[in-house]
């Protein structure tokens, strides 16, 4: 454990009581200067340590910061997470970090977590706006040894276990809308996007990047997604942890991971159509060249909607979906 993480506990142990630096020094045989310079890191990393030149440090809360220490405290999992975590404060993409890490080799589980993203990736060349310090923004990189054509079934594997993560946090009422996005009350709080580097029939790694609103309000948002987007304090009315929810996220992941490259695709889309609710409704699918309506009757194995339309069934694999 380093120095850092020996003080933190430390103080966290004595949480809201004044703790002289050198009581510090001599209980965990740190110099006085190592532990003044670990404690203005921590303080830095969003710990919220009070000091007084008299009366020593002490530890009053988290903040809701996302550091290694208490992301690793929060993760539960065997693979995801487990290995290598890199986190920024800014960075353009957590995708394009992951996908540049997994090129070099990085190995499955590696997480990027990112405050703000400068150049958040969303699907069909959207952007992705997150407000720092108030949700998540973290891709993961996966090494699964399936057929790429089963790759659609991993962004349906986040999604049900991101709609579990939100479920275990207290939020009762959302969808899953086609075909990666949490709707609540009829406004976004996450959405995810996959991208995949394939050689021939063979997967060479996946990226899945995730960002969720956790505890933004209205106000934190930009004037155009002001009415569209929304977080998940909104509605279960108090503020979520972060690592917490992170943790609880990766442990649900990985179980559906494992299953689905076990066993295949039935029991996620099982899980899928029943959080999107989707089956029997009536919806307009707008593509790049035109829109049309229909009724979804399914959900393919490979993620695509079974429409039935005036002219028959469609398949739709791209585009967006609007309830009508
Ligand atoms: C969408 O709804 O269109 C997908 C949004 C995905 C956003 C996440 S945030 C973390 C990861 N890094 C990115 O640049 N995008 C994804």
């Amino acid at each position: 454990m380093s120095n850092r993480d020996k003080i933190l506990n430390f103080l966290h142990d004595n949480k809201n009581s004044w703790i002289s630096g050198e009581q510090i020094s001599v209980d965990l045989g740190i110099s006085r200067t190592a532990v003044w310079k670990n404690i203005k890191v921590l303080k830095e990393n969003g710990y919220s340590i009070e000091s007084s030149s008299k009366l020593g440090h002490k530890f009053l809360s988290t903040n809701n910061a996302i550091n290694e220490y208490e992301l690793r405290k929060n993760i539960q999992t065997s693979v995801f997470g487990r290995g290598e975590i890199h986190t920024y404060s800014e960075i353009d993409s957590t995708n394009v970090k992951a996908f540049a890490l997994a090129s070099e080799g990085a190995p499955e589980g590696t997480l990027v977590i990112a405050e703000s993203q400068s150049k958040g990736k969303g699907r069909l060349g959207r952007r992705w706006y997150s407000v720092p310090g108030k949700g998540l923004n973290v891709s993961m990189i996966l090494r699964p040894q399936i057929m790429p054509s089963s790759a659609p079934g991993l962004t349906m594997v986040t999604a049900v276990a991101m709609a579990e993560a939100l479920e275990q946090s207290g939020l009762s009422s959302y969808e899953i809308k086609w075909p990666n996005d949490i709707i609540v009350d009829g406004r976004k709080a996450a959405g995810i996007l996959s991208e995949i580097k394939t050689g021939p029939d063979v997967i060479d790694f996946i990226v899945i990047g995730f960002g969720i609103n956790l505890n933004s309000e209205p106000s934190d948002y930009p004037e155009e997604i002001r009415d569209i987007a929304c977080s998940i304090k909104d509605h279960v009315k108090t503020e979520i942890d972060r690592c917490e929810f992170l943790g609880k996220f990766l442990i649900n992941f990985e179980t559906h991971y494992f299953n689905y490259i076990e066993k295949g695709f039935k029991d996620i889309l099982d899980l899928w159509i029943d959080k999107s609710g989707i089956i029997n409704k009536k919806i307009k699918v707008s593509l790049i060249n035109g829109s049309f309506t229909g009724i979804v009757k399914g959900v393919g194995d490979d993620g695509n909607l079974i429409v039935h339309t005036e002219d028959g069934i469609r398949m739709v694999n791209s585009g967006d979906i609007n309830y009508i």
